[in-house]
C-alpha cells in the first residue's frame, strides 16, 4: 500500500489536506451530533454555556384553554427578566420539536419576531399570547431555554405544550412545577364562569367559552319556604365554615341534586347560585356536554374555589361512556366527583327533570350527592307569589292577579312568565293597555286548552307521574 501510495504522492497530499480540512471543520462546528447547528441553536447554546444539541429536552402540554395562563404563568416565574425571541421558517417550524430547529437539516432556522395569537381571556374580551417563541431565563440562576407553542389544532397539534432543554434535567422539572403551579395562582379562567361546548377541531377535548356572571337575586325566585336557603347554604355557605370543617377533619366537598318537573325552577335557581359565587370559579355542563367532565374536574381541582354544574344530567344516563367503556357516562361522572379529596373546596350542583334515571347510579355510589332538594310545582301560596312577582311590573289588581294563580293549578313557574306576556301580547294586538281583562281572558283560554300541547309547552300541565318526583327514595339530606 505504502509502495502504491508512492506513487502518486501530490494527489494524495491533496486528498488529505482536504480530508484534514473537512475533519476539523465537522469536529468545529458539531462536536455533539456530527450536523450543522442553525443560528437558533448558536443563540440557545450560547445562553445555556453548553452545546443545546446535547442535552435531552423535556416537554409538558397544556390544554388548549391554558394558553393564556402559560403567558401569566411564565411572566409569574421571572421570564420578564430573561429574553422571548421568535423563529423563523414560516410553517415549516411547527411541524419539528425543539431539537430539530437546533440543527440544520434543511432550514437555519434563526431568530424572528415572535408568533402571537389571540385567545379569549373572559367574557368578551380577547388577549395576545405568545404562539411560538423561545424563552431564554433561568431558575435559580440556572439557564434554561423554553420553546412554548401554542395548540394547532388545523395541524393536528391538540394541545400547547413547553419544550426545556438545561443542563441540568431537574432544572427543566423544577421550571415546569414552578410554571404550573403559577398557572394555576395567576389563570385567567380563575373566578370565571366557564362552560364546554364540542367543536369542529376540539378533538373531543370541548372548546371552553366565558360566561357573563348573571344577575339573579333570590326575590326573582319563588320556592317553597326555606328551599333556596338550604341549597344556597350547602353550595356556597358552608365556605364561610371553610377553616373550622378542616379543622375538624371535615370534608367541604360537596354534591347538591336539585330535581323536579321541567319550567319549575332549577336553571333559575343555579342561575341564583352563580350570581352568588362570585369569585367562585364556575364551570357549567349542560346535557350532552357533561362528557366533558374531566376537563371540568381538572380545573375545578385547579382553581379552587370552585363550583361544577352540571344541568339536566338525565340526558346522560343512558349514554355509554365515550371509549366504548362498559360504564355509563354517569357512572364516570359521579366518579370523577368522588375522585376530589375531602378537603377540596369545590360545589357540584346536579339538576335533573328525570331523577328516577339518576337514582339507581346515586344509590350505588352514596356520598356524592349529599343534599337533593325537590323543586316541585307550584302549591296554591307559590303560585299567588309566583303570579304577583311576574305581573309586579304590569297594572293588574291584586284580585285578579290571585284569581288566575288560583285557577293555574298544576303549572309550572315558566307558566306564569308566559301568562302575563299573553296578556301584555292582547292588549298590544288591540293597541290599547292591558288591564285585568285581558289576564281573565288568557287564562281562561289556557284553562280551556287544558289537553293541548300549547299549554303542555308552556308549562301548564301537570304530568300523570309528577307526584312521583317527590317520592323516589331520594332522602333531602344524603347520609
Ligand atoms: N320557581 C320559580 N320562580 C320564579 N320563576 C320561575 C320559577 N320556575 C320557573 N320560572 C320561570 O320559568 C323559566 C324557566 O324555568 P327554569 O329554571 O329554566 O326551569 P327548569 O330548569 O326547572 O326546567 C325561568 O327562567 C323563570 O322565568
Ligand atoms: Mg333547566
Amino acid at each position: 500500500m505504502i509502495e502504491e501510495s508512492s506513487r502518486d504522492t501530490a494527489s494524495d497530499a491533496e486528498f488529505a489536506d482536504l480530508f484534514r480540512r473537512f475533519l476539523t471543520g465537522v469536529v468545529n462546528r458539531a462536536p455533539a451530533s456530527g450536523s450543522v447547528r442553525t443560528p437558533l441553536g448558536d443563540r440557545i447554546s450560547e445562553h445555556l454555556g453548553v452545546d443545546a444539541r446535547t442535552l435531552a429536552m423535556v416537554e409538558e402540554s397544556f390544554a388548549s384553554h391554558r394558553m393564556a395562563d402559560l403567558d401569566a404563568g411564565f411572566a409569574a416565574i421571572g421570564a420578564g427578566e430573561g429574553v422571548l425571541i421568535g423563529v423563523s421558517g414560516g410553517q415549516q417550524k411547527r411541524f419539528v420539536g425543539l431539537p430539530d430547529l437546533l440543527v440544520n437539516d434543511a432550514t437555519a432556522f434563526a431568530e424572528a419576531p415572535v408568533d402571537y395569537v389571540s385567545v379569549d381571556v373572559g367574557p368578551g374580551e380577547q388577549r395576545n399570547v405568545v404562539a411560538f417563541g423561545v424563552r431564554l431565563l433561568s431558575i435559580d440562576g440556572a439557564p434554561v431555554a423554553v420553546l412554548q407553542r401554542s395548540a394547532d389544532p388545523q395541524h393536528g397539534r391538540v394541545q400547547a405544550s413547553v419544550e426545556v432543554l438545561a443542563s441540568e434535567q431537574s432544572t427543566s422539572s423544577t421550571l415546569i412545577d414552578r410554571l404550573r403551579s403559577a398557572m394555576n395562582e395567576h389563570s385567567v379562567l380563575r373566578g370565571q364562569v366557564i362552560s364546554f361546548s364540542a367543536s369542529t377541531f376540539d378533538y373531543g377535548n370541548g372548546t371552553l367559552t366565558f360566561l357573563a356572571r348573571p344577575v339573579v337575586p333570590a326575590e326573582s325566585i319563588v320556592l317553597p319556604p326555606g328551599a333556596l336557603d338550604r341549597v344556597r347554604a350547602h353550595a356556597i355557605g358552608i365556605r364561610e365554615h371553610a377553616l373550622r370543617i378542616r379543622e375538624g377533619g371535615g370534608h367541604l366537598k360537596r354534591g347538591v341534586l336539585l330535581y323536579g318537573p321541567p319550567g319549575t325552577g332549577k336553571t333559575l335557581t343555579v342561575s341564583h347560585l352563580i350570581s352568588e359565587a362570585t369569585g367562585i370559579t364556575t364551570i357549567v355542563l349542560t346535557g350532552q356536554a357533561i362528557r366533558f367532565i374531566s376537563e371540568a374536574t381538572q380545573l375545578a381541582r385547579a382553581m379552587q374555589p370552585s363550583m361544577v354544574v352540571l344541568e339536566d344530567v338525565d340526558l346522560i344516563a343512558g349514554d355509554r361512556e365515550m371509549y366504548g367503556g362498559p360504564q355509563p357516562l354517569l357512572f364516570a361522572v359521579l366518579d370523577a366527583l368522588d375522585g376530589f379529596e375531602g378537603d377540596a373546596d369545590v360545589a357540584f350542583v346536579l339538576t335533573t327533570n328525570r331523577v328516577e334515571l339518576l337514582e339507581r347510579a346515586l344509590v350505588e355510589r352514596p356520598g356524592r350527592v349529599d343534599l337533593a332538594v325537590e323543586i316541585p310545582r307550584p302549591d296554591r301560596d307559590a303560585r299567588r307569589r309566583l303570579f304577583a312577582l311576574y305581573a309586579e311590573r304590569a297594572p293588574f289588581s291584586a284580585s285578579a292577579v290571585q284569581t288566575v294563580a288560583d285557577q293555574a293549578e298544576g303549572v309550572t313557574g315558566s307558566f306564569a312568565k308566559e301568562l302575563v306576556r299573553r296578556a301584555l301580547l292582547r292588549a298590544a294586538i288591540a293597541d290599547r293597555a292591558v288591564d285585568d281583562a285581558d289576564l281573565l281572558a288568557v287564562s281562561e283560554e289556557l284553562e280551556h286548552d287544558r289537553e293541548s300541547l300549547t299549554r303542555r309547552l308552556v308549562g301548564g300541565d301537570p304530568q300523570p307521574d309528577d307526584s312521583a318526583a317527590g317520592d323516589v327514595g331520594l332522602s333531602a339530606s344524603w347520609p
